[in-house]
């Protein structure tokens, strides 16, 4: 089995590890931003998973490139979206847009610090049930369960709003989005958690021109001095089987 993630703080690559831990084959699990510049025009194994958050009710920018370049061939494919609120259309029209088997997306913690307060998502957990749909999830996968994914006509019409002012947003937060205070140490994380190699650090911290949006120089900040703009929280997230060096590995493209 491959499975392909992308991540910021950590909720989707918990999830590609639970689906590794209890699968009865070897695993590979490829993180994307690692693989974004030799980019294969097709990937090949029996089971093929994706799991990524969902971002403006879509798929991170990253993430629509890699499935748009590439094709995945597997007698199983499967792909799983993380998110805090809403899902609105995703999964249907990720389904739609790579022929997956199976498609199913997972409430966890929001990360989008502009709408949640840290501590009150970590509260919202057991009403979310992320575990119990989790475990739902496992064992669908571990059947080889085909599910696809209907939506609504309102959600047909709603999502391409909501994505549009989605990817509006995070394109503020690349123009002028992002504050470092005096706390930083210029020790350097936030370049190395940045999937898209966006962040320089010398004299400053220096954002450059191709934020994700991912948030994760403001969540992964060892000192807590990366804030973006309107965010509700000074508390951070990261998910707690995931270490930071795992974040690093996954995201660092330095
Ligand atoms: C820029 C951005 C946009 C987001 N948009 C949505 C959204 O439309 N709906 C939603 O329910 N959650 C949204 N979220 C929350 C994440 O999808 C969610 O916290 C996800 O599990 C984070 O996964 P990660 O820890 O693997 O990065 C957004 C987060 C960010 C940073």
């Amino acid at each position: 089995m491959t499975i392909f993630y992308f991540t910021a703080t950590g909720n989707s690559l918990a999830v590609a590890k639970r689906i590794a831990a209890q699968a009865q084959e070897e695993v590979t699990l490829i993180s994307i931003p690692q693989i974004m510049d030799n980019l294969m025009s097709e990937y090949q194994d029996d089971c093929i998973g994706l799991i990524f958050p969902i971002y403006g009710c879509g798929l991170p920018k990253m993430v629509n490139q890699f499935l748009s370049h590439t094709k995945l061939k597997a007698d199983y494919t499967f792909t799983i979206g993380t998110y805090g609120f809403m899902s609105g259309a995703c999964m249907f029209n990720v389904q739609k847009q790579g022929g997956f088997d199976y498609a199913e997306s997972l409430l966890m913690v929001d990360n989008y610090l502009p709408g949640y307060e840290i501590t009150e998502e970590i509260a919202k957990q057991p009403q979310k049930k992320t575990e119990e749909n989790l475990q739902k999830i496992l064992s669908n996968i571990s059947a080889r369960q085909k599910k696809s994914n209907v939506s609504t006509l309102p959600w047909k019409i709603l999502t391409p709003l909501i994505q549009f002012i989605g990817s509006t947003l995070i394109k503020n937060n690349q123009a002028k989005g992002y504050f470092v205070n005096e706390n930083c140490v210029k020790c350097n994380v936030c370049a190395k958690v940045c999937p898209s190699g966006n962040i320089t650090v010398s004299d400053k911290v220096h954002f450059h021109q191709q934020c994700e949006g991912c948030l994760s120089c403001v969540h992964l900040c060892p000192k807590n001095a990366i804030h973006v703009k309107h965010e509700r929280s000074t508390v951070r997230w990261r998910h707690p089987d995931i270490t930071l060096n795992e974040i690093i590995e996954a995201n660092n493209r330095i």
